[in-house]
């Protein structure tokens, strides 16, 4: 039998289009070499010979992808969700990081966050790290441990912050990421490295100089911060007064899009020529609803940015956002989209769930390549739901148990299975 090569039954949905789910009920979900072959209602002569495992009445669908998260804020998840992002920074983030130095206290730490995304609903993750060059290849260890596909960054940040959580010049820095790209490229089979300056206030032109070229060296993908919050905005305004807009500055230095694939986390205040360079660029947005609301940055307006036609996907943006669970994410966003309707735009009608299960499936994975549906050629990411702990008086189809399952997966919600690029996570015998 071939390595990765399986076929799972069961009640199969995943985003057709942006705004339409394909549902096969009692469907075959074939897997060849880590690879969907199709969603089938009855299973084809060629694929007989697979091993099937009957999932029943669960849910099939395809992982989810947390296009934006931070490793080591997992454990003040939750806490000191009063301030907003500057203010917040200085007072948990930047004191919590500066602990990373130690490796032991990585290890304790990075343990509980990749043992808790390992039994998440997320198969895929682009995750920070901090500065700190060894506890950052520790994360990389353990995603990679745990089956999970990521894209890992060591930090960058060389001005503006706390003496502890500051790399001492740009030279120092490039040098550090220089030699944590020579330890890690090619290292790990899920794992790999991204170019992570925190966001353009804590960077030095020089250094984002250098990563530049670097970028441009190692054909790197990149991961930053935009347009989070107002007092944030009048600060790289401030602190680079040539630029047009925010954007402009990863741009000057070959950090925004076009060869290099970038993903930017919120573009809540996203001015019109910053919107238009996303899109001409091919930048991808991480939307982080939870986040946005816990550190009162706003509403990010991601109907339009959907209209334009500019790559979006879902993060949980931890511990900004306070909750691992891209279910919650999904219902966030959809949340978020009807008070920037009902508040702020009375054209830009809210996201439906298909939609956000879009975004977080399929939207996302295109940063991975051909990740997040069933579709022929995609790589098999799969999660079976096991609903029956929802409990309802109703029959539901099942369009509707996936909508329930979005709202309620912590309410009795259960994973019985997971799955990446065809890899068995884990199963569970829970279905009934
Ligand atoms: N901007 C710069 N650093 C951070 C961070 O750690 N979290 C969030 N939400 N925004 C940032
Ligand atoms: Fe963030």
């Amino acid at each position: 039998m071939k390595e990765n090569s399986f076929i799972l039954k069961g009640n199969i949905c995943y985003a057709g289009t942006k705004d339409r789910l394909a549902i096969a009920e009692g469907g075959y979900l074939v897997c060849v070499q880590g690879r969907s072959c199709g969603v089938f209602p009855v299973l084809p002569e060629k694929y007989r010979g697979l091993p099937v495992t009957d999932y029943q009445s669960c849910l099939i669908i395809p992982g989810l992808v947390d296009l934006h998260t931070h490793g080591p804020q997992y454990p003040f998840r939750g806490l000191g969700m009063d301030l907003e992002l500057l203010e917040w920074l200085e007072t948990h983030t930047f004191p919590e990081e500066s602990r990373y130095e130690e490796l032991a206290y990585a290890r304790r730490a990075y343990g509980m966050f990749a043992e808790d995304l390992k039994a998440s609903a997320t198969t895929r993750a682009v995750v920070f790290g901090t500065i700190h060059v060894p506890a950052s290849i520790l994360l990389m260890e353990l995603l990679e441990a745990a089956g999970i596909k990521a894209f890992v960054g060591k930090v960058n940040m060389d001005q503006n912050c706390t003496e502890q959580l500051r790399e001492q010049d740009a030279e120092k820095a490039l040098a550090d990421t220089r030699q944590w790209l020579a330890d890690t490229m090619g290292s790990f089979q899920n794992v790999r490295p991204i170019l992570t300056p925190r966001f353009a206030p804590t960077c030095s032109g020089p250094l984002l100089e250098g990563l530049g070229e670097l970028q441009r060296e190692y054909g790197l993908p990149v991961q930053s911060h935009l347009s989070e919050n107002l007092s944030e905005i009048d600060w790289v305004k401030e602190l680079f007064p040539w630029s047009g807009c925010y954007g402009e500055v990863y741009e000057h230095y070959g950090l925004f899009g076009g060869e290099a694939l970038t993903v930017m986390a919120h573009c809540v205040h996203s001015t019109e020529p910053e919107v238009e360079l996303l899109r001409q660029k091919g930048v991808y947005v991480a939307h982080c609803p939870q986040s946005n609301i816990n550190l009162s940055s706003g509403i990010a307006p991601i109907r339009r940015y959907l209209d334009k036609g500019i790559r979006v996907g879902l993060g949980t943006d931890l511990a900004g956002g306070a909750a691992m669970s891209m279910f919650r994410c999904m219902a966030d966003a959809i949340g978020a989209s009807k008070l920037y309707w009902r508040l702020v735009d009375q054209d830009s009608r809210p996201l439906t769930m298909e939609e956000a299960f879009y975004l977080a499936t399929k939207g996302g994975g295109a940063f991975f390549g051909q990740v997040g549906s069933f579709e022929e050629g995609y790589e098999l990411d799969a999660l079976v739901l096991d609903d029956t702990g929802i409990r309802t008086t109703r029959a539901l189809g099942t369009r509707e148990r996936l909508e329930r399952y979005i709202y309620l997966a912590e309410e009795g919600g259960r994973l019985a299975g997971k799955y990446v690029a065809g890899q068995e996570i884990f199963r569970q015998n829970i279905c009934g």
